[in-house]
């Protein structure tokens, strides 16, 4: 059993309630580029990702062919134990913003996530009936790959995590022992369609299309059923961000404009998050 961290955050239902009403499904999120040019300062990338939901992303928040899928392949699904506040995206390795977090330069040396490289900050903007920002700072890391890292990273988004409230204490102790990481990592692959988990095989994003990929199973509008084919698992990959501050900015009344700041304090039984309220 994980350790308990306090209840749900204070600012999950708000967060989860705007992003229902306004159908927003997708961020702003940035990372900081490091050059392997020390006299280079670092440089800040932004891109627009699809939120995937609080990690882990539950079986049953899934469409029925992935459902289907997951069971005649015998991953099986994951039991429904585990919630927390890390944001999820899926992504593609070889893409920059994976290099950026794990702080590898172009050379591909890398800095181990000190330094800050890990450094993320991911920015929703619900407008519909809404009008609330929310930007979300923290820590990248990404799992899915059988690099030496992993466990480690593991370990991390474990500690936010935490077993669903109302559970039953009894038999949530044997529910947790069948849940697992591969299975978890297979089910947000098997969340994509067929042609999405078909561009995990593309030629390597962003280099020039006058190149021809290194690889040739690397092609272009694939279709992928198998969930664990070699070639796009290889790429593959979850990126979570842990937590540490998150502000929310309130425009829905204009005379009463709110802005909001919870900080996530660390602490030997999980932690707990700080709420200010500050000037706009
Ligand atoms: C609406 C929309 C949703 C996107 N969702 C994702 C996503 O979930 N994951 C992702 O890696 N890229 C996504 N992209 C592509 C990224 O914006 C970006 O082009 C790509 O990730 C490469 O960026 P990078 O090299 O800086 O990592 C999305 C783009 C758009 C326009």
């Amino acid at each position: 059993m994980p350790p308990q961290p306090p209840a749900a955050a204070p600012w999950r239902a708000l967060f989860l309630s705007g992003l229902e009403k306004s159908s927003a499904s997708s961020f702003t999120l940035s990372t900081i580029a490091h050059s392997n040019n020390p006299a280079k300062p670092p440089v800040p990338r932004a891109r627009t990702v699809e939120f995937r939901g609080f990690f882990p992303k539950p079986a049953s928040s899934l469409h029925q062919s992935a459902l289907d899928a997951l069971k005649a392949q015998g991953i099986g699904l994951n039991p429904e134990v585990y919630e927390s506040e890390l944001f999820a995206i899926t992504t593609d390795r070889r893409m920059g913003k994976v290099g950026q977090i794990a702080g590898s330069g172009a050379s591909g040396d890398s800095r181990g996530g000190e330094g800050g490289e890990e450094a993320v900050e991911g920015v929703f903007w619900f407008e519909e009936g809404v009008m609330t920002q929310w930007r979300v700072r923290g820590k990248g890391v990404t799992i899915g790959g059988d690099g030496a890292g992993e466990e480690g990273v593991r370990q991390r988004i474990f500690r936010r995590m935490r077993v669903v409230e109302g559970a039953n204490r009894e038999s949530i102790s044997e529910e947790v022992k069948k849940w697992e990481w591969e299975r978890q990592v297979t089910t947000y692959f098997a969340s994509h369609t067929p042609a999405m988990r078909g561009s995990y095989k593309n030629p390597t994003p962003g280099t020039p299309r006058s190149q021809n990929p290194s690889n040739p199973q690397w092609k272009l509008n694939q279709k992928v059923e198998d969930l664990q084919d070699p070639a796009a698992r290889e790429n593959f990959r979850v990126l979570v961000i842990l937590p540490e501050e998150v502000e929310r900015l309130d425009l829905s009344n204009p005379e009463d404009v709110r802005r909001t700041r919870w900080t996530f304090v660390e602490d030997e039984s999980g932690g707990k998050w700080e709420e200010t309220e500050l000037w706009p």
